[in-house]
């Protein structure tokens, strides 16, 4: 079928504010690796993953097999039923998730298990106050909506909280821009001070926060500025949730959760995206008591599903038996490295950042901070004509975020720099 005839029954029965990347949008139809192939049978590198969630690869023989395995015995059963790989998976992610005798509450996707959470944190605390992070994104439901500052995906103004907003995000412009880590670290601190003494009830309930922020353009604060942040709340009895959707399971390179650079250990961790490598699978990993509060019966029908359980749990050994984390820190360095310096002289790179293979290339008009969005769509698709996939992110689209399944080779890791870096030329022509 021609690309452009499913495009337009697309627009026909899809919201139209479900957004696709190109001009001529494809459909991946098969996948083997870190390589997609579309409709028409082009192939492309991906470096973006369906958006950082297929984590060990594509067509990896043996998530595919426990799945089809599964799937021939019992798709699904429901919470009200005992389910063991479940139960295993719980077990092996309270051990990971380095809080102490933690519970595990399985949802189906990122923005439902960050609503667990603020309804965990604000049942515990008796407060409908939270903190979150300027240039955040959480998710599209109402309660994920209300803790998301990016005005690009405020679908609404209305909330269940009362929420305020911490400073973070950018470093090339806004109240830290230009600022060293200390001076970042010292300026955020003595805001939250001062937002808590002025601003807020003496009883919030948590501050949400992604450790690097994804849909925001891949931007992070100094390692250890959660850690000063911390701090403070635990002065006033404040939880913190960690928000790994994006930054677990290894993808950072230097550890194994994002929240480790800053060295803390939350009081929760949502997490979604990679552990199903597609499989509708997230959660909240937390303190027993804080899980434990909540005053009523719940079911989840799909959350942890034997199918979604037995798929992550396959995935979850192969990312640790292959130690895909150490990969993600030697290649993720080996692509910045190369990036920092093949694009030195490219006028339109404005900056390099990220952490293992979590790579953001942000673009603004020649040797400036002001965003050019254009030349980060002209880069996405030239990208594209190139065989690479990228995705793109920042408050004003003009990040490029380059996120690859974690299994990528040494030899992709170049071919798709190579890729990149000329694409980046091509947008600096435009
Ligand atoms: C940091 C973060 N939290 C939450 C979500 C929401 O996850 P989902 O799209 O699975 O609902 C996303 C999605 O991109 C995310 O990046």
């Amino acid at each position: 079928m021609a690309s452009n005839d499913l495009h337009s029954r697309h627009g026909s029965v899809m919201p139209k504010w479900l957004g696709l990347y190109y001009v001529d949008p494809i459909e991946l139809v098969s996948g083997s690796g870190c390589w997609v192939t579309d409709q028409n049978g082009i192939r492309y590198l991906d470096f973006f993953g369906g958006i950082l969630t297929t984590m060990t690869g594509y067509g990896v023989e043996e998530v595919v097999d426990a799945i089809r395995d599964q799937a021939g015995k019992m798709i699904h059963s429901s919470t009200l039923y005992l389910i063991e790989p479940m139960v295993a998976l719980a077990e092996k992610l309270s051990e990971l998730s380095g809080i102490e005798d933690a519970k595990v509450f399985f949802t189906t996707s990122g923005t439902e298990a960050n609503d667990a959470a603020l309804l965990f944190a604000t049942s515990w605390r008796r407060s409908n106050q939270v903190l979150a992070v300027r240039n955040s994104y959480h998710g599209r439901s109402f309660s994920a909506l209300s803790v998301t500052a990016n005005p690009g995906y405020g679908a609404t103004s209305l909330s269940p909280f009362q929420v305020f907003y911490i400073l973070g995000g950018s470093r090339l412009r806004g109240p830290l821009a230009g600022l060293s880590d200390a001076d970042y670290i010292d300026r955020g601190v003595s805001d939250l001070r001062d937002l808590l003494d002025t601003a807020a009830s003496p009883n919030i309930a948590a501050l949400i926060a992604e450790p690097i922020q994804g849909v925001g353009g891949f931007s992070m604060p100094p390692d250890g500025y959660f850690g000063a942040v911390k701090e403070v709340l635990d002065e006033r009895g404040i939880l913190f949730i960690a928000d790994e959707v994006q930054t677990g399971w290894g993808r950072t390179g230097e550890n194994f959760w994002g929240y480790q650079a800053h060295g803390i250990v939350p009081d929760m961790i949502t997490f979604a995206k990679g552990l199903g490598n597609g499989l509708a699978m997230a959660g909240v990993i937390g303190r027993g008591e804080v899980i434990d509060c909540i005053n009523a019966s719940s079911i989840s029908t799909f959350g942890g599903s034997p199918l979604v359980s037995r798929g992550a749990l396959a995935n979850l050994d192969y990312l640790l038996s292959h130690d895909l984390q150490e990969n993600a820190l030697k290649l993720g360095r080996h692509i910045t490295n190369r990036l920092l310096t093949e694009t030195q002289s490219n006028p339109v790179v404005a900056d390099v950042r990220g952490k293992g293979l979590m790579i953001g290339v942000e673009l603004c008009e020649r040797q400036g901070v002001v965003p050019a969005p254009q030349r980060a769509n002209a880069a996405l698709e030239e990208a594209k004509k190139l065989g690479l996939l990228v995705g793109k992110g920042g408050i004003a689209g003009n990040v490029l975020r380059i996120a690859p399944p974690l299994s990528l080779s040494k030899e992709e890791a170049d071919l798709g720099t190579d890729r990149l870096v000329a694409a980046l030329e091509a947008a600096a022509a435009v």
